[in-house]
Formats: structure tokens, C-alpha cells, sequence
């Protein structure tokens, strides 16, 4: 490879599906990875197979799909793990196992009770089980930044002399600042004896809001590999996030002289479909993607802009991907135009999907003038959205008034007898009069936890999109739903949270940092 060149290993479908709040089945995870090859990233890991029977489905999923990319699966430095991951990546043209040990002394001493010893025997045994399926092995020494610098050379010496082809060094609790932690990276470039047999990547966390500037300083080290993730997503504060990586190595090539191979123009509708399948939505003012990334209020702002664009913007909005919004679609639309730009938007979908997503655009597209490209994602979301439910919403009429009690009446019919059973109840407002009914009728007591609405397009037309997050018994669950009336959305986004706790489809804790 040549010496300039930064891999990208994208970890949304692994350390960003920890986030709290995001939970993704395995073909919203598949449909991501498609849109991560579009990228070109150069790795996409796709999960833990070890943790769940759904993380195994996905990594197996995403390996069968992807064509150019390598796709990556992590495991701890345990025999089980190992085969788990080899076994998902079976089918993968480019597989990568990613194994990981803690070597900090805190890990060591209280999570681990290992000496060093141990830790070094360890992680060259998984190195080397992993080496025995697969050719391209990663490892992590977990919390790298709080390791005792002497012994990371050790222990990273030892796994390159195992096999490993690719150091990852894990700020795992967002420790790190950048300058010390480039001093870090060029330590080891410089200790470690065979270190170019292997490539330095960095993993950084956001805890202290400082993810992308101590990938970044690595980098300008020489680390030539970071993971990171679309939007920022990730475990805890999250982690460096991909767009910002890309676009500042592209912008400031001058200072950090490193490229990656991304196509950057597909930063923007990556980032939009990660957030409406995660349901965690990007804030406005976030760098590279946020809606108003390339919006420009103040009027010398934009005398300066329409002078000379340069004066107030150093990217080329087009450059990530960022028009001006398009309006594409009307109900007069046909089916070709539907596919072209759902495929213009990185979405895939087998032909025969195409009459169901039409039905579905034209009753759209008769309650609403205008159909954007937010609209079709949610749509595309909705057509996602988790397997056989067992509660299906028949329909929903309410009564609601500055002096009336709120009053629902819903109608839900019970997959598994085909019966539809009516109820009514009331509560503090129209939405908790909705839920209380739900609950009635399906015997599902939800307390939720969070409920956000906002309009997925502009307009007084617009499609209302709610997400939201209940728990019961113990099992949290997430629901979205997007509809131009915004009392449907939040029914349905309820009765489908109700259904991933009926099915135990809920996302539980997270095995690693
Ligand atoms: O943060 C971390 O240390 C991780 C490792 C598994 C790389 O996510
Ligand atoms: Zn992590």
C-alpha cells in the first residue's frame, strides 16, 4: 500500500451499534454495509458473532452480500469467539478477524486478574487461532492509552511476530489528548522492532469530545488505519466520527499529506441512512452532515458567498454529497423513476420489492404533494422494520379537546388468531390515552422512556417522524414510525415497540467497549 494512504474501517455495525438507544436488525445492518461499500470504505466490521445468534446472522449476511470490501468480525481473545467469528466470515471474500485483549494495569488487575505474562501468552494464542482460518488478523490491546507504554511494545512485538497484520491502539475510555497520544503512536514506530511487518490504526473514543482530533494527531504520527463511525455513533460518547475524518484529511491534505479512498459524496446520504435506521438523529449543526453544515445566515455571510464562495466555505457541499435538497417525486412519478433514485440513495432492494415500495410510495405520495428523499428513507425504514409482528394496528380514532379528557379508541388485530380486539381508555393526553389503549389490549405494560417527534421535511404537509424507547419487564425495545399525521406515527411507533417486547428482539447490553 502505498505510504500516504489511511484505511478506513468503518465499526457502525459493531462499537456504533452499541450506542445506546440504536438497535438494528439484520437487514437494516445489511443495508447499511451496501451503502458502506458504496462509500468504499476499506473494512466494514460487521459485528460481534459471538454475543447474540442475530450478530452471527449479520456478520454471515453482510460477508455473503459484500464484493470489494473486507468484512470484519470481533472476538475476544477466546477460543470460542474465534471460531464464532471464522464460522460467520466463512463466506466472505475479504474476512478480517479482529481480536482483543485488555493490557492496562487496571483492566489486568481488576477486571482480568492476569500478570503481564498471561496477557502477552493470550493474545498470541488468539492471533495465532485466528491466523489458522484467516489471513488478515487485527488485534486490540484493549484501553491501549492507559497501558504502560514499555509493555504495549511488548505485547504489540509479540503479536506481529504471531501474525497479527494490522495494531489497532484503542483509547477505549477517551482517555487520550491528542499530543500525547501521537507521541504515543511514534513511540511504538519507533520501539517496536517489527513494526513494519504490521499497519498502526487507532480507535478513539468521545468521551471527552476529543475522538477525531487524537485520530487525527495519530495519523500525522503515522498511524495509517482508523476505525471510526458513520455520524459518530458508538459506545458511550461514541467515537471518531468517519465524515469528519474523511473530510479533514481531504481538506487539510496540505498539513497531514495522508488520503483515504472514500467517495466523499456519499458522506451525506450514508450519514442520512444510518440515522433514520438507528433512529438516532444527527444534530443540526453537526460538522460534515448536519443540516445546516453548509447553511449560511449572517448577512455578511452571504454577501461574502455570493461574491465569492470561498470567502465563508472551505468544502464543496456537492463534494460530501450535501445538494441543495431535490425535490424528485409526485404521485404522477412511475416505477422507473422510483428505483433510479432510491438507488441514487444507496439503497438495494430485490426486484420483486419494487411493487410493494410502489404501492407504498403512492400512498404517499397521495397524502403528500412532494416526496423527498427523507421521505423515501423512512419509507424505505418502515419496509425494514422488524420481522412477523403479533400485533398489527387495525386502527385508531381519539377525542381531544382544552376540555375534554383525552379519549382513545383502538382497534388491533392478534396475528396469531386473525381476531381484531376493540378497546378504549383515557389518559393524560392523546398519546398516553393511545398507549394506555394499546397496553389493554395487548396485556403490555410499557413505561416509555424516551419520545421524540420531529418533521422529516418541511412544509405544513410534512411527515411526522416519532422515535421512541420503552421498557417492560426489564426489556427495553425502540419504535419509529413516520406519517404525515403525527398521532399515527406515535401509535404506530408504539404498537411496533410493543411488538420487538413481545418478540424479545430488544437490544440488551453490550459485551464490549
Ligand atoms: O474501544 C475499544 O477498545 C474497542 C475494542 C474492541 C477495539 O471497541
Ligand atoms: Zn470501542
Amino acid at each position: 500500500m502505498e505510504a500516504d494512504r489511511v484505511v478506513i474501517f468503518d465499526t457502525t455495525l459493531r462499537d456504533g451499534e452499541q450506542s445506546p438507544g440504536a438497535s438494528l436488525n439484520t437487514a437494516e445492518k445489511v443495508e447499511i454495509a451496501h451503502a458502506l461499500e458504496l462509500l468504499k470504505v476499506d473494512v466494514i466490521e460487521a459485528g460481534f458473532p459471538i454475543t447474540s445468534p442475530d450478530d452471527f446472522e449479520a456478520v454471515n449476511q453482510v460477508s455473503k452480500d459484500l464484493r470489494d470490501t473486507t468484512v470484519c468480525g470481533l472476538a475476544r481473545a477466546v477460543e470460542k469467539d474465534i471460531v464464532a467469528a471464522a464460522e460467520a466470515l466463512e463466506p466472505a471474500r475479504k474476512p478480517r478477524i479482529h481480536v482483543f485483549l485488555a493490557t492496562s494495569a487496571i483492566h489486568r488487575e481488576h477486571k482480568l486478574h492476569k500478570a503481564k505474562s498471561e496477557i502477552i501468552r493470550l493474545a498470541v494464542e488468539g492471533v495465532t487461532l485466528a491466523k489458522s482460518f484467516v489471513e488478515d488478523v487485527e488485534f486490540s490491546p484493549e484501553d491501549a492509552s492507559r497501558t504502560e507504554p514499555d509493555f504495549l511494545a511488548e505485547v504489540v512485538a509479540a503479536v506481529v511476530d504471531a501474525g497479527a497484520t494490522t495494531v489497532n491502539i484503542p483509547d477505549t475510555v477517551g482517555y487520550a489528548v491528542p499530543e500525547p497520544f501521537a507521541e504515543l503512536i511514534r513511540y511504538l514506530l519507533e520501539n517496536v522492532g517489527n513494526i513494519g511487518k504490521t499497519i498502526i490504526s487507532v480507535h478513539c473514543h468521545n468521551d471527552l469530545g476529543l475522538a477525531v482530533p487524537n485520530s487525527l494527531a495519530a495519523v500525522k504520527a503515522g498511524a495509517r488505519q482508523v476505525e471510526c463511525t458513520i455520524n459518530g455513533l458508538g459506545e458511550r460518547a461514541g467515537n471518531a466520527a468517519l465524515e469528519e475524518i474523511v473530510m479533514t484529511l481531504k481538506t487539510r491534505c496540505d498539513y497531514f499529506g495522508a488520503r483515504t479512498g472514500v467517495v466523499t459524496n456519499r458522506l451525506v446520504p450514508t450519514s442520512r441512512l444510518v440515522s433514520a435506521l438507528t433512529g438516532l438523529t444527527v444534530q443540526r449543526n453537526k460538522a460534515i452532515v448536519g443540516e445546516n453544515a453548509f447553511a449560511h445566515e449572517a448577512g455578511i455571510h452571504q454577501d461574502g458567498m455570493l461574491k465569492e464562495r470561498t470567502t465563508y466555505e472551505i468544502m464543496n457541499p456537492e463534494d460530501v454529497g450535501a445538494k441543495a435538497t431535490t425535490l424528485v417525486l409526485g404521485k404522477h412519478s412511475g416505477r422507473h423513476a422510483l428505483r433510479a433514485r432510491l438507488e441514487e440513495m444507496g439503497f438495494t432492494f430485490a426486484s420483486e420489492q419494487l411493487d410493494d415500495l410502489f404501492i407504498r410510495f403512492k400512498a404517499l405520495a397521495d397524502k403528500k404533494k412532494e416526496v423527498y428523499d427523507e421521505d423515501l428513507a423512512a419509507m424505505m425504514e418502515e419496509l425494514l422494520a422488524a420481522a412477523p409482528d403479533l400485533f398489527e394496528l387495525v386502527s385508531f380514532q381519539i377525542s381531544s379537546g382544552n376540555e375534554l379528557v383525552p379519549t382513545a379508541t383502538v382497534r388491533i388485530r392478534m396475528q396469531e388468531s386473525g381476531e381484531v380486539q376493540c378497546d378504549a381508555a383515557t389518559g393524560d393526553g392523546p398519546v398516553d390515552a393511545i398507549y394506555n389503549c394499546i397496553s389493554r389490549i395487548t396485556g403490555i405494560e410499557a413505561t416509555l422512556l424516551e419520545y421524540r417527534i420531529r418533521a422529516v421535511t418541511v412544509g405544513r404537509d410534512a411527515q411526522g417522524e416519532v422515535t421512541l424507547r420503552v421498557v417492560s419487564d426489564g426489556v427495553t425495545a425502540n419504535g419509529r414510525a413516520v406519517s404525515t399525521d403525527i398521532l399515527e406515527a406515535s401509535t404506530l411507533a408504539y404498537v411496533r415497540a410493543i411488538n420487538r417486547i413481545a418478540a424479545g428482539s430488544h437490544k440488551g447490553g453490550s459485551a464490549t467497549s
